[in-house]
């Protein structure tokens, strides 16, 4: 299928692996020029490298923290004006919720909150005046589902859904939508390293830990990166004007509800 977004500039960020990765990919792929982030600079350059030669687009690393400011004003400065802004950052590690301090909180809501919301309010002006925007946010399955040790993640993140939901029904009818996609369980590195811990702390194999997961999936397994890629890429498409406001949970069937 044409997306209908060749030449569209697209900002994704946290995506020189993992989730955010597959999104830039699948972006580049479709035709847009795309700014891709994370804070490993070397890692960074090498995935810009291999897009840029695989997909015959412009791919910009922007090497730069995104919860310091300075590293949001590096991202707007090699895309002032993004057509499509997809949202990722790295999620806070698994904690008990009454070992984290104050600053743990404020960092995790600033992570996986504000830092997207200020993005957000520095880019859509353009879009609405264009009218065509597309802002896809990648949150969590735990939004609609709490898992234990994950609540300052499933909290920002649910902040950030409820704060967009009004926003994005002010651009709507300037071809603007605003969307998240809630991840379930992806084979990347983090689930890789939560799964190496949680072996590390049972005395168990990866393995045997990873299987035992996957078993409490209905698809029986974890998704592949490129699965959720594909979704994103047609979220930020043009054949999706219509779909705003919306949370698309991509978990194998874990959630456990008719709608
Ligand atoms: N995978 C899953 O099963 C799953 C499930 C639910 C929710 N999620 C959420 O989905 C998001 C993506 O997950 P993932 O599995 O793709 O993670 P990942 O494999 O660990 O990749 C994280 C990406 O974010 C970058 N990054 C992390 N912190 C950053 C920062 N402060 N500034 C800029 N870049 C940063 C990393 O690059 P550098 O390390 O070089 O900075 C890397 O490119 C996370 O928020 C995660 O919590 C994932």
């Amino acid at each position: 299928m044409d997306l209908g977004i060749k030449g569209r500039k697209a900002i994704v960020c946290a995506s020189s692996r993992g989730l955010g990765r597959v999104c830039a990919e699948r972006l580049a792929e479709a035709g847009c020029d795309v700014v891709i982030n994370g804070r490993d600079e070397a890692r960074l350059s090498a995935t810009a490298a291999e897009m840029a030669k695989r997909y015959g687009v412009k791919v910009t690393p922007v090497a730069a923290d995104l919860a310091n400011p300075d590293g949001q004003k590096a991202l707007l400065a090699a895309c002032p004006d993004p057509d499509i802004l997809v949202n990722n950052n790295g999620g806070p590690p698994l904690r008990d919720f009454r070992e984290l301090t104050r600053q743990q909180m404020l960092d995790g809501v600033i992570a996986n909150m504000v830092v997207a919301i200020e993005l957000i309010q520095k880019t859509i002006g353009p879009m609405t005046e264009r009218r065509f925007g597309r802002i896809v946010n990648i949150t969590s399955g735990s939004v609609k589902m709490p898992l234990a040790g994950l609540d300052l993640s499933s909290g920002a993140r649910a902040g950030l859904t409820a704060f967009l939901a009004g926003v994005a029904r002010t651009v709507a009818d300037k071809n603007v939508t605003i969307n998240h996609i809630l991840p379930g369980a992806f084979d990347t590195d983090r689930l890789r390293g939560v799964v190496a811990n949680t072996a590390k702390t049972k005395g168990i194999s990866p393995e045997e830990v990873a299987s035992a997961r996957a078993a409490t999936i209905p698809a029986k397994r974890f998704g592949q990166a490129d699965e959720f890629g594909a979704a994103c890429a047609f979220l930020c498409s043009t054949h999706a004007g219509y779909i705003t406001g919306q949370n698309l949970l991509i978990d194998g069937g874990v959630f456990n509800g008719a709608f």
